[in-house]
Formats: structure tokens, C-alpha cells, sequence
């Protein structure tokens, strides 16, 4: 499989925070990976900086061999990278489709974009997307009265309509019950394996981690702690990984 994404170190400071420390990685086209650690240890601060929401001190990403600032357009970039958060981003007061349907805005001129919150245009990308995370007959509903696992299915059926090349998300399913969140992240999975995209989630849960991704990038104060199949993931792993202060 061919590399879709390259960090070459990769450095983030607030203030006198080190949030990331000249961290590099690359990741082949269709992988699945968790990336997990401790609050704090930039896990947040690394996706925002791969969607270019944040820029690095220092470093270079390239993306299919081109440099990350290559994609400053926002719809050249919308066809290759897609976010995913774990507060939606949705328009409660709109109705659920129109939701669904701003994931073409990339396709479309200014024109039919600002149409489209009169009247849903390509309806059908809407539906199939609906159909396929399993909200069809909610199409017309306010997305606000929707249920928070249900919104999340809105954000995914966004995400559908898009269809980026590569899909990042930043603790997609922390806001959900367990029974919830294993509905979404197995969805999220099995739709990055259908529409062969590559796949980048943070998590809190070590056992969604290992469940559903291919690969786990544990990230601690910054630096990687460790870069493994997730099948290769020990207890021990994930003991150090958490402890909060090395043992002398
Ligand atoms: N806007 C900010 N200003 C100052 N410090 C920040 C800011 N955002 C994050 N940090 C710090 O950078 C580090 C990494 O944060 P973050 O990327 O949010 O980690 P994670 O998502 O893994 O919890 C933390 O120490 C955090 O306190
Ligand atoms: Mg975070």
C-alpha cells in the first residue's frame, strides 16, 4: 500500500507547553489507526494540525507526496481530509439533511451552497448517506432534537457525502454511552474499509482501540511512547503508558 500521509518531525509549543516533540510517523493508504495517551499528551494538537486547524513550530506534512499547505483551498483539501469531532459541529436548528448535505459544499460554487439552505440540492447523496448509517426516517426532523448518538450518525452520514480521502477524528464517540459509542466507532471502521479511506481516530478507551484499528500510536508528553499492530498491544504497554510518574 502506498504512504497517504508523512510527518517529518513535527513540533508544537503554547507558550512554554511542549504540546508535540519533533514527532514523525507515516501511514500507508486504508490504515486504521488509534491514537491514545494521557490527557495532555497532544493527541488533539497533532489532528488539528494534520486537518490544518493549527500550524507546527517546526516540521513539514505531506499528503500523497505534496505538502500539507498544497491544500490551503478549502475544497481541494475537503477531497482529502475529512474531521470528525466529539461535539459534532452540526446546525441543531437546520434540518437533518441539510446537515448531511453541507458535506458537498466542497463540490459546489457559492451559489448553490447558500441555495441549499432553501432547498436541499442532490437529495439523493443525502439519502443514500442516511440510509446507509441508518437515519432515514429522520431525514426532515431538527437535527437538535436528535439524540447524541443519533447526531454522531449525522456527522457520519456528513462525513459520507464528503467522502475525504482521509478521515480524522478527534474522540469521536467520548461524548457517548459504551453501547453508543461501539455503534459509531463500528460504523466509523466499517465505512472507512468499504469507501477505502484512511483512518485516524483518538480514543479514551484502549479497548475500542484494539477492537476496532488496525494500529495504535500511543502519544505521551508529546513524543510517540510507542507504534504498534494493535494485536500487539500488551497490558504492559498500557500500564506504562498511563502511569503517572516513571518509577525510579
Ligand atoms: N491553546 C492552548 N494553549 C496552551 N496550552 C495548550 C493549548 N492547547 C493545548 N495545550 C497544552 O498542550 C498539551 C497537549 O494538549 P492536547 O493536544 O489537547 O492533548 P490531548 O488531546 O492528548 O489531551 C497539553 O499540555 C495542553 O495543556
Ligand atoms: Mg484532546
Amino acid at each position: 500500500m502506498p504512504e497517504i500521509i508523512s510527518l517529518n518531525q513535527i513540533s508544537k509549543t503554547y507558550e512554554r507547553k511542549i504540546a508535540l516533540s519533533s514527532l514523525s510517523f507515516s501511514v500507508n493508504k486504508g490504515e486504521s489507526i488509534a491514537l491514545i495517551g494521557p490527557s495532555g499528551a497532544g493527541k488533539t494538537t497533532l489532528l488539528n494540525i494534520m486537518a490544518s486547524i493549527l500550524t507546527p513550530d517546526e516540521g513539514e506534512i505531506f499528503i500523497d507526496g505534496s505538502p500539507l499547505s498544497d491544500f490551503k483551498d478549502q475544497r481541494k483539501r475537503a477531497k482529502k481530509i475529512g474531521v470528525i469531532r466529539q461535539q459534532f459541529d452540526l446546525v441543531g436548528e437546520l434540518p437533518v439533511i441539510h446537515n448531511v448535505l453541507a458535506g458537498r459544499l466542497s463540490d459546489w460554487g457559492v451559489f448553490k451552497s447558500l441555495l441549499s439552505f432553501l432547498i436541499p440540492q442532490d437529495k439523493q447523496y443525502a439519502v443514500k448517506a442516511l440510509e446507509r448509517v441508518g437515519l432515514m426516517d429522520k431525514l426532515y426532523d431538527r437535527t437538535s432534537i436528535l439524540s447524541g448518538g443519533e447526531q454522531q450518525r449525522v456527522a457520519l452520514a456528513r462525513l459520507l457525502v464528503q467522502n475525504p480521502e482521509i478521515i480524522l477524528a478527534d474522540e469521536p464517540v467520548a461524548s457517548l454511552d459504551p453501547a453508543r459509542a461501539e455503534d459509531i466507532l463500528d460504523l466509523l471502521a466499517n465505512i472507512a474499509v468499504e469507501e477505502k479511506q484512511t483512518l485516524m481516530a483518538s480514543l479514551h478507551s484502549v479497548e475500542y482501540a484494539k477492537k476496532y484499528f488496525d494500529r495504535i500510536i500511543a502519544l505521551k508528553n508529546g513524543e510517540i511512547f510507542f507504534d504498534l499492530p494493535a494485536a500487539s498491544v500488551t497490558d504492559a504497554h498500557i500500564a506504562s503508558l498511563y502511569k503517572l510518574k516513571e518509577q525510579a
